[in-house]
């Protein structure tokens, strides 16, 4: 489903990513992890298509990926992205209508009603059907990040994004997200790629764990960019394993010996 092809990205003289040969099936989860700075949102930036690689090649079905990006990527950032003046429903409607534009023109009153149908069969799987009619201030910030998976989902994408986008929630909140997202993974069939600062949420979460880092990490040099420096298949570890990890990981910054807790 997507391939990249020897990548680069450099901004100036400064060497962020190199050498990415990287080929994602469809339906894959892919969980993230490295030292803050090493360019895991540049990476994704690249898959959505907001940023070019400066060299090689991002290939999404065998093309290469759009400059704009497309219906096919949804993306959910940390910092809460949902629009504060509008409510729940309309936070979805928006985008519905921002899409339309470009296309299509307005809304017809009976495709807003078919809309407004759809958004709020995506809200009540996030579960926010109790709220439609709140603003975003109201809501708690496992709510907010809900909305915006429900935003991200909208245009029913087959790949989406996920940049570190419950590392601002308390742990219980987070454990409901992690319960949605799989859902959400298993029953549309999606590929998803998130990065993480958790490491044991990647272990859990994903199908697929890479490690973004220097070849060397003792190299400070700026022409040396990172690169994935572990791809480990690991197959969504079980409630029972997750619990267990807590003792044996550490956060990913310190992180030396991830051989010992494979
Ligand atoms: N538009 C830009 N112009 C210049 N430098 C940039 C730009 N975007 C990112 N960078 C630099 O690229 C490097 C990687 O940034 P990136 O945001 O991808 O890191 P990250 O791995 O996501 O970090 P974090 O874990 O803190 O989110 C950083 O040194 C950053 O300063
Ligand atoms: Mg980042």
């Amino acid at each position: 489903m997507i391939e990249v092809r020897n990548a680069f990205k450099h901004y100036g003289e400064q060497v962020i990513l190199e050498k990415l040969n990287i080929t994602i099936q469809s339906g894959e989860f892919i969980t993230m992890v490295g030292p803050s700075g090493c360019g895991k949102s540049t990476f994704l930036k690249m898959i959505l298509g907001t940023e070019k690689p400066s060299k090689g090649e991002v290939i999404l079905n065998g093309n290469p990926i759009p400059n704009e990006p497309s219906s096919d990527v949804g993306v959910v950032f940390q910092q809460y992205s949902v629009f504060s003046h509008l409510t729940v429903l309309d936070n979805l409607l928006i985008v519905g209508r921002f899409k339309r534009n470009k296309t299509l023109g307005f809304f017809s009153r009976q495709s807003k009603r078919a809309f407004t149908e759809k958004a709020s069969l995506l809200l009540q799987k996030v579960g926010l059907k109790q709220v439609l009619n709140k603003y975003p201030h109201e809501l708690s910030g496992g709510m907010r990040q809900r909305l915006a998976i429900a935003q991200a989902l909208l245009g029913e994408p087959k790949i989406l994004l996920l940049d570190e986008p419950f590392g601002a929630l308390d742990p219980g909140t987070r454990n409901d997200m992690h319960k949605l997202v799989l859902e959400l993974w298993r029953e549309l069939g999606i590929t998803v790629l998130m990065v993480t600062h958790d490491l044991k949420e990647g272990f859990y979460l994903g199908t697929r764990l890479w490690v973004f880092d220097k070849a060397n990490h003792h190299n400070i040099d700026k022409h040396q960019g990172s690169t994935i420096t572990y791809d480990l298949p690991i197959g969504n570890a079980s409630p029972e394993l997750y619990q267990e990890l807590d003792d044996k990981i550490q956060p990913v910054e310190t992180l030396t010996r991830l051989e010992n807790v494979r």
